[in-house]
């Protein structure tokens, strides 16, 4: 059920004035401008997925369109040579992607790696009658990965504390980290020689980063207020109408998800949600896992987004131990 939305009295203006701010007063201002702000909405973000939600919303912004589009023209070639494919998405939120790269025509096997039931029930809706579906709920890390002519991996890995097992551990956690998933991918495109597709921003908040650290405070500002709260920003002032109720939903983005990522700076580390990698070490991660980096590159004018192309590495090279 949708929510009723209105856009808080000015709210361009002060969020205009929270970016025009030096950058070392920008963290006072963002708890200013978030306790300021009477945006009485309730619905959480991440949290739900079907039509009319903020994800929805999320989804039609131009940063994720240039993703779909970008990993779409990959996919579509690459599976038109391969009939009978079946591809493994880790993380399928509203299931967006599918629209831009299937038609009504295709026929393959869609396996989608997703804890929540809801992306499963969207991603199904999305599908041509021809591709069979198959929906795993359970978190990446707990499965194992079947092979696979393609694996997509699209803003999800980050969710996943630590480099890999060993850093974890040092941080009181168990279980996998993303080398290890990373490594599985590599071993579910072998056996087809398949392609990876991998998109993750360029910026640090992972385990090295402890709770309230300045640096930590520094890139999530970085990240999400000024790269992503911008980039929204300017889509809500560039849309000139507004049918689908984008406008109210992405400010709501703004402030309960962009502006709100800075306070997990100072919640305890299992609780921080986004721990994400920079360039240098996500290629430094899956050249570990075994996978060779065909291409990098960014997917948005903010320098945010990267997608890396990958295929399993021909020579043994996994190293799991490695610090
Ligand atoms: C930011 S959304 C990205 C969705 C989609 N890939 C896209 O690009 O639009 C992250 C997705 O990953 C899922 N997710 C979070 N943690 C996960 C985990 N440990 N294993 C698998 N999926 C996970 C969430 O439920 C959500 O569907």
């Amino acid at each position: 059920m949708s929510q009723t939305l209105y856009i808080p009295t000015d709210f361009a203006n002060k969020f205009r004035n929270l970016l025009s701010l030096p950058q070392n007063e920008q963290q006072a201002a963002a708890a200013a401008f978030w306790s300021n702000t009477d945006f009485s909405f309730t619905e959480e973000w991440n949290s739900r997925f079907g039509p009319n939600s903020l994800f929805d919303a999320w989804t039609c912004c131009s940063l994720m369109q240039n993703i779909y589009t970008s990993n779409a023209l990959i996919l579509k070639s690459w599976l038109s040579k391969r009939r009978g494919w079946r591809v493994i998405e880790i993380g399928g939120g509203n299931g967006a992607l599918w629209s831009h790269v299937l038609s009504p025509q295709d026929e393959g096997e869609l396996i989608v790696i997703d804890p929540v039931p809801e992306v499963h029930k969207q991603v199904s809706q999305r599908l041509p009658a021809g591709v069979k579906f198959i929906p795993i709920q359970a978190p990446v890390e707990t499965v194992t990965l079947s092979e696979a002519d393609a694996v997509v991996c699209s803003l999800t890995l980050h969710h996943l504390a630590g480099i890999d097992t060993c850093e974890r551990s040092k941080h009181g956690l168990t279980g996998s980290g993303k080398l290890e998933v990373l490594s599985q991918i590599a071993q579910a495109l072998k056996p087809r020689m398949g392609l990876a597709i991998l998109n993750e921003s360029d910026m640090y908040s992972d385990l090295d980063l402890p709770p309230n650290d300045p640096v930590l405070v520094d890139h999530l500002l970085e990240a999400y207020v000024r790269r992503v709260g911008l980039s929204l920003f300017l889509d809500a002032e560039a849309l000139v109408n507004d049918p689908k109720n984008l406008i109210p939903r992405w400010y709501a983005i703004i402030h309960q998800w962009c502006v709100g990522q800075v306070f997990k700076a100072h919640v305890p580390i299992a609780e921080r949600d986004v721990y994400e990698l920079n360039l240098s070490r996500w290629l430094e991660v899956l050249r570990r896992a075994g996978l060779t980096v065909i291409e990098w590159k960014c997917t948005d004018n903010f320098g945010l987004f990267y997608r890396y192309l990958l295929k399993p590495s021909l020579e043994d090279n996994v190293n799991l131990n490695q610090v």
